[in-house]
């Protein structure tokens, strides 16, 4: 494999002004390299304050190759980070866990912290899961969030470690409600209310996204023909004043499938009732395949039939960490304003 150095210094290079924002915001979580578009597909390094996290998608990397990265990271950001690498070119992005070419100092995989818009998350070198406890490139809409919820019942749907409901509850929402299927996702969630004391606690509601969102509405959950649905937690209709929709881009269970690509009016009508009348729905599309124009038209027509259109959108770029050759990037997040 030929050398990352000199792609991984014109990185470094191009992030200078941006890490110099980021720390006086009170951020040390963000993509030092983002390969795919940064001239090695498959490599990616992230900074997850006091960790080091590389992670290879398509070749494993040597330990060479990987400790002169680090060394270059370091050297660039004047810091001694604690380097986990998590090489994931296996096959559906499983996490080897040998350690066959670079074994983590314990210290590394500790439960360690960082920060983002000056708040505290629970960062993790390897846990259950294959991703990182905090995905960097919806810093941005996390920062819009804390910017715009004052005041606000705010509603975090697919809430993952609920990271935009934390940005609501230091943004001084009156009320935030995440909502997951996944316990463990919730729990380390749970975590990061702990680890920020000062904010008011968040609610967290353990549920399939469309037996949860469909009550919110007003909608009636179907079982499919001859099938009896699991047990799902009862909740009252209610609307939220800013509503979050990250969906993953596919996901089956018991009540439906989340297809970002074929179906994400399924996702996107309820959501838009669960939203209060002059509410705010930010919604986002991680796909690559799907290209923000014909995404956004869907979204606007899907508003419209239902009769509550869009007042006001506005698009929100993921952060220069995350940079876009053809000026598309894969996570699309439009900000609706009913
Ligand atoms: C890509 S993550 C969402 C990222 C998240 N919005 C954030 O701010 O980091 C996907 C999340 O959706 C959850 N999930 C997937 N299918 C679901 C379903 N049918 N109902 C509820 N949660 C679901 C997973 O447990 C996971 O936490």
């Amino acid at each position: 494999m030929p050398s990352h150095d000199q792609a991984l210094r014109a990185a470094l290079h191009n992030r200078q002004d941006l890490l110099t924002a980021l720390h006086q915001q009170g951020t040390d979580c963000y993509r030092l390299f983002h390969g795919s578009q940064e001239g090695a597909g498959g490599l990616t390094v992230d900074r997850y304050g006091p960790q080091l996290l590389v992670q290879s998608f398509h070749q494993s990397l040597s330990r060479d190759e990987l400790l002169q990265l680090a060394e270059q990271c370091q050297a660039s950001l004047g810091t001694q980070l604690l380097l986990v690498y998590n090489d994931r070119s296996q096959g559906n992005s499983r996490i080897d866990r040998t350690d066959a070419i670079y074994q983590a100092e314990p210290a590394a995989l500790e439960d360690l912290i960082g920060h983002e818009w000056g708040l505290n998350y629970r960062v993790r070198g390897r846990h259950a899961g294959q991703d990182p406890l905090l995905f960097l490139d919806l810093r941005n809409a996390r920062g819009w969030v804390k910017a715009h919820s004052a005041g606000k019942s705010v509603l975090n749907l697919f809430a993952y470690t609920c990271g935009v409901g934390l940005s609501a509850a230091a943004g001084g929402a009156s009320e935030v409600v995440n909502l997951d299927f996944a316990e463990g996702n919730l729990a380390v969630g749970r975590e990061n209310g702990t680890l920020n004391p000062q904010l008011q606690p968040m609610q967290f509601v353990q549920s399939d996204y469309f037996p949860a969102i469909r009550q919110l509405a007003g909608l009636p959950i179907n079982a499919r023909r001859g099938q009896k649905l699991p047990h799902y937690p009862r909740l009252e209709q209610r609307q939220f004043d800013l509503v979050l929709l990250d969906p993953p881009a596919w996901a089956k269970s018991a009540f439906g499938t989340v297809d970002l690509l074929r179906d994400y009016q399924s996702l996107l009508k309820p959501a838009i009732l669960a939203t209060a009348d002059d509410g705010v729905l930010i919604c986002c599309n991680n796909l690559a395949k799907v290209a923000m124009t014909d995404w956004r038209e869907q979204v606007l027509r899907c508003a419209e039939k239902l009769g509550r259109p869009v007042r006001d959108w506005q698009v929100l770029a993921p952060a220069r960490d995350f940079p876009s050759q053809d000026g598309q990037p894969p996570l699309k997040t439009l900000i609706l304003q009913f």
